[in-house]
């Protein structure tokens, strides 16, 4: 299968969250309202918030971010778009306010319409390399004259899977001035947030293990531990053992305050190395 197509797949099963919000827990993580917290910071440094502008959130997911935007914006419109339907629907529901156009990317939505600030929020690193390219010509046509640009990225340490810095910085400086460059240090947090995560994990397949009993494994072990916890007595018994450690980690995976803490104490020991998302400002100063 073509990779774009199995990233779309994996992204559509991704935004088929409920009212906790995406399945990537942007909603309730720490790590990730720390992360508004600061990219709206950085926004607010570089950007007259309190004028009126049209506003266009790329890839809202559920809305969260989008929510955001609105609360920081008061007197702006809002627009925004994603992929999915059920994403649109749920970022409508969730933010009460704007419009909402389903759109892949480096297509935009609102065909006719142009923007004063346009956000492109961890999105354009799913897009191939050609893609990417693209959907930054398309964001400058789709801004104003003046217009700014808001890009952020996890910063690739090696995989190639997200945006290399100097990279990002190069392809955006083509069309853009940028005007500041920023960072969210939560790696060292994401990492701590990790060794938590498994057990919400493992409370998970236990939960939904008819999902997985319904699977093929060419892997052994794995059928056979499948198997194993797909018995009533010996899934509920596990369920039993995990459970105080499941709610023990989204107690501190969501709290807010133990992941400044470690994201504080990670940036006193080694700033550049707890740099884990590159956020980028550019403004079209010419048509
Ligand atoms: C990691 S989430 C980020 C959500 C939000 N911007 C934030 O920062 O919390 C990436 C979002 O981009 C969307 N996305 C991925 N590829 C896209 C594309 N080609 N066109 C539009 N949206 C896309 C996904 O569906 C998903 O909602």
């Amino acid at each position: 299968m073509d990779n774009s197509i199995k990233i779309k797949i994996w992204l559509l099963n991704q935004l088929n969250g409920d009212e906790k919000g995406d399945k990537w827990g942007h909603r309730w993580r720490g790590t990730q309202k720390i992360r508004y917290e600061e990219t709206i910071e950085f926004v607010k440094k570089n950007i007259d918030v309190n004028k009126k502008y049209d506003i266009l959130d790329i890839g809202c997911s559920h809305g969260d971010f989008t929510k955001v935007i609105v609360e920081t914006f008061k007197n702006s419109n809002i627009f925004a778009t994603d992929i999915s339907e059920n994403a649109i629907k749920s970022a409508k529901k969730y933010v009460g306010k704007g419009d909402y156009e389903i759109s892949e990317l480096p297509n935009l939505p609102f065909r006719g319409k142009k923007f004063d600030l346009i956000f492109a929020i961890e999105v354009l690193y799913y897009l191939e390399e050609k893609d990417r390219l693209k959907s930054f010509e398309n964001i400058y046509n789709k801004l104003n004259k003046g217009g700014y640009f808001v890009f952020s990225s996890v910063i690739d340490d090696g995989g190639g899977r997200y945006f290399d810095e100097n990279d990002a910085i190069e392809k955006i400086k083509k069309y853009f001035k940028i005007l500041d460059i920023g960072y969210v240090r939560t790696k060292g947090a994401v990492k701590f947030e990790q060794f938590f995560m498994r057990f919400i994990l493992y409370y998970n397949i236990l939960q939904n293990i008819d999902v997985y009993k319904s699977k093929k494994y060419s892997n052994g072990l794995k059928s056979i531990i499948v198997k194993l916890l797909s018995n009533k007595i010996v899934n509920l018994f596990i369920k039993i053992l995990i459970y105080p450690f499941y709610k023990v980690s989204e107690l501190i995976i969501s709290s807010k305050t133990i992941m400044k803490i470690i994201k504080n104490m990670t940036i006193i020991c080694c700033e550049k190395k707890v740099r884990g998302n590159i956020l980028i400002i550019g403004r079209k100063i010419s048509d």
